[in-house]
């Protein structure tokens, strides 16, 4: 992987970035993002919080648009390897910013759980992400000539890309119905899912998430996308630690051989 690109201001943001993920990553053993009703985004925080849904597509937004206008102005942008990247990037997002939470099942009365501070975190680290990558990919790289498409880094990096996507959508696709289409106040709004990922560990969906960014990570081998893998790890493994004690706290009979986040292991 090449380090230094020669480009002064993207080796030097890309540098900063790494320093702002080593701070997420030991920033979130002390508190995890407000939203989600286990991880205090409810009522008793103050501020102001948006509705789930909304929050989930405002401040994944970025990831949908920085990426591509960036990508644009690159000089191999039409390309045949970086637009086939462009399009996994683009379906990535697409999914995560709008097709996942208009999909959302959300409890009555627990709309507004949202956090502001988080959704312009979000923003901070999609600009990054967007312009780390789409500057690389379209610009700055010089191995995306066609044949990366027979390597082996693009094709292990795919089919683990393709895993972890699959666990995560899967494992979204078990949480959402762990609640009724339209959830009445009354009903329990927390659950203990079974089946797929969740037979092994208690967060399937950020394994998976954390999967799909291994698998971007090796396929395109960049360090724009180990700073996008930095920051999910940071934010994702701690997130997954603390759901796993919570669904303990929570619920007496749940499985005591299911790990955290990594079967077997953590
Ligand atoms: N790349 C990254 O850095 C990053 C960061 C964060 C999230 N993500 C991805 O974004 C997706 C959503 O993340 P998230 O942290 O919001 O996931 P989450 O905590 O699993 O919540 C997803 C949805 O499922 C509901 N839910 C969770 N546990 C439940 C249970 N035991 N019973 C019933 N419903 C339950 C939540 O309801 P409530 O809202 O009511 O809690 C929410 O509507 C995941 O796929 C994750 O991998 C990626």
């Amino acid at each position: 992987m090449q380090w230094y690109t020669g480009n002064t201001f993207y080796d030097t943001a890309l540098t900063f970035g790494f320093v702002y993920a080593a701070l997420i990553f030991v920033g979130s053993f002390f508190g995890t993002a407000a939203y989600g009703g286990r991880f205090g985004g409810g009522k008793k925080r103050k501020g102001i919080k948006l509705n789930s849904k909304v929050g989930w597509v405002v401040m994944e937004l970025p990831g949908l648009l920085v990426f591509p206008i960036v990508f644009f102005q690159g000089a191999n942008a039409w390309q045949p390897v970086p637009l086939f990247f462009l399009a996994v990037w683009m379906f990535h997002y697409t999914n995560r910013a709008l097709v996942a939470p208009l999909l959302m099942r959300v409890q009555p009365g627990s709309e507004s759980s949202f956090a502001l501070n988080v959704v312009i975190a979000g923003w901070l680290t999609l600009l990054l992400h967007g312009y780390f990558n789409a500057e690389y990919i379209a610009e700055l790289g010089s191995h995306y000539t066609v044949d990366w498409f027979s390597d082996p880094r693009f094709i292990i990096g795919l089919a683990i890309y393709l895993f972890g996507f699959t666990l995560n959508v899967h494992s979204d696709y078990i949480l959402r119905n762990l609640r009724s289409k339209n959830p009445s106040p009354d009903e329990p709004r927390y659950k203990i899912p079974y089946g797929g990922g969740f037979k092994f560990v208690s967060c399937p969906q950020y394994l998976g998430e954390i999967l799909s960014f291994v698998g971007f990570t090796v396929m395109t081998w960049n360090f724009g996308a180990v700073f996008v893998l930095a920051m999910t790890v940071g934010n994702l493994v701690p997130r997954a630690i603390y759901t796993h004690r919570w669904f303990h706290k929570t619920f007496p009979e749940y499985p005591t051989e299911r790990k955290a986040i990594i079967p077997g292991i953590l």
